[in-house]
């Protein structure tokens, strides 16, 4: 299964947002995804409706949002017009999670549901079959540049034998060129990262290639073992 590397473009450089996500699409991002707190679930405010329509403007590849906010089916329809092709919202906040996959997939979009790093597997239960992503979050949602926590981890094998290869897994939080190979190994195929594209020690465009490299490297290691 072929690696896809999602930026979180809320840390590019956004005076230029254009060329920023120019730079990052050329290198082969297959996801831009944009974080989106209200300061309620997650403890900041990011990516109102207006920078969302933005960058999907600027956009060439899907938009993806990732809601961590508390009143999901609330905003998804907004963040769907204003451009998202794939919804992600937390399964934290919703009372029930079939109703609220069936809400967003009326807009046409694809949907994922994030897992926080103490959520179990097993809430997903009710929808398997029903999605596109499943996110798994290793820190705690909210900011960008936290240390990564390798134990949320450990859902992602159990996620990948009861949704099977088709669906995306993705990891978020602390992704970089030393734990893409480890999130590999355990089965997650999407690589949500900011501080590893936009504040490295290279330009963005160079450093998504790196980290892609580097989680080629982990899939290789675990089809050797
Ligand atoms: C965490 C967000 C992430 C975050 C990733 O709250 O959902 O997408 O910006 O940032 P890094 O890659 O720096 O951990
Ligand atoms: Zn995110």
């Amino acid at each position: 299964m072929g690696i896809k590397i999602a930026p979180c473009v809320l840390d590019a450089d956004l005076t230029r947002l254009r060329e920023s996500i120019a730079e990052v699409e050329e290198a082969g991002a297959d996801v831009l995804h944009v974080d989106a707190a209200d300061g309620h679930f997650a403890a900041n405010l990011m990516a109102g409706l207006s920078l969302t329509r933005a960058i999907a403007e600027c956009a060439t590849v899907p938009v993806g949002v990732h809601l961590m906010i508390t009143d999901p089916l609330r905003y998804a329809p907004a963040y769907v017009d204003a451009g998202a092709q794939v919804v992600i919202f937390h399964a934290e906040t919703v009372d029930d999670l079939p109703d609220a996959v069936n809400q967003i997939k009326t807009s046409g979009v694809r949907v994922g549901v994030a897992l926080n790093p103490d959520t179990p597997p097993q809430v997903l239960a009710p929808v398997v079959g029903r999605l596109d992503c499943v996110v798994v979050m290793t820190v705690e949602p909210g900011f960008s540049g936290q240390g990564f926590i390798e134990k949320p981890c450990r859902k992602i094998p159990v996620l990948r034998r009861t949704f099977g290869s088709g669906i995306d897994i993705y990891v978020d939080g602390g992704v970089g060129p030393e734990t893409a190979p480890i999130v590999v190994g355990y089965g997650a195929n999407v690589l949500a990262a900011a501080s590893a594209i936009f504040r490295a020690d290279q330009p963005p465009g160079k450093a998504l290639r790196r980290l892609r490299r580097a989680a080629e490297r982990g899939i290789m290691k675990s089809s050797d073992t």
